[in-house]
């Protein structure tokens, strides 16, 4: 017989609430908050200029009403987009000073190390505890320049398994390696059916046995979720944090 367990998990909101409000945005981080998530996430990427803003792609172009590279646009320039709904594409500065008592911010890393130094200047200056910070990047070199940087940050490296002409582009023993070898505090990976091939109890067991933590991204699908759990995943990301809080409200995974 199995003793049952509620299992804590922490819910992030993917680029702010962004089911809810345009990605990325003050707009978004509110939303979040209000959803009730356990933390932000949003992508940092440096302007011309040499500012940080929260942008997910390398361009403008998706996300606001503006064209061009973010590397190659000014602060000015960029501040004057319209990032949805009237928004303004944001500063890590104002995201880090709306992270409220007890919630986390992960702050995705869309670029090389050479934005380490202004963000651990900007970090420092925003007074938010470094406990509340987590840092994620899908290049481990940036892990690795990120660890050294700031030690104490927990710092997961984001990995996505995907299948080519049949064969997975990683084994679990290839991803394990990879974590020890940059000095990732634990993985976060795509949760997708489709993966969850490969991110399943084998590849759970191995990154508990390396003393690593376990993540996911990005779900919004409730029975994922809850298969999640199950691996012990200890974050999910995802876009719509208030509704799935509530399909996993009375989630319950067999005791390990
Ligand atoms: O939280 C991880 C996730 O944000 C990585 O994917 O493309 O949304 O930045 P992406
Ligand atoms: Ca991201």
């Amino acid at each position: 017989m199995h003793a049952f367990l509620l299992l804590a998990f922490e819910l992030v909101a993917h680029r702010g609430a962004s089911a809810a409000a345009p990605e990325n945005t003050m707009a978004s981080f509110r939303a979040a908050w209000a959803e009730g998530a356990d933390a932000i996430e949003t992508d940092l990427r440096l302007t011309r200029d040499g500012r940080i803003v929260c942008m997910h792609d390398v361009t403008v172009d998706r996300t606001t009403n503006g064209k061009g590279k973010v590397a190659e646009l000014s602060f000015d320039e960029i501040r004057e987009l319209d990032a949805g709904k009237g928004e303004k594409v944001p500063t890590l500065a104002e995201m880090l000073a709306v992270v409220p008592s007890g919630k986390q911010t992960y702050i995705e890393i869309k670029i090389g190390p050479e934005i380490i130094p202004q963000m651990k200047k900007e970090i420092l200056v925003s007074k938010l505890p470094l406990g509340r910070i987590v840092f994620i990047a899908f290049d481990d070199k940036v892990v690795t320049a990120l660890k050294q940087a700031l030690p104490t940050v927990k710092t997961y490296w984001l990995f996505a398994f995907k299948k080519k002409d049949g064969k997975w582009n990683a084994t679990h023993d290839e991803v394990i390696e990879n974590l020890k070898a940059s000095k990732a505090d634990g993985l976060d990976v795509g949760f997708t059916k489709e993966s969850a091939e490969m991110v399943n109890a084998e590849l759970a067991q191995k990154v508990k046995a390396a003393k690593l933590d376990l993540l996911v991204w990005t779900v919004n699908d409730a029975e994922l979720a809850r298969r999640a759990l199950d691996l012990g995943a200890g974050g999910i990301t995802t876009d719509a944090p208030g509704s799935l809080r509530a399909a996993l409200s009375s989630h319950r995974s067999p005791g390990r």
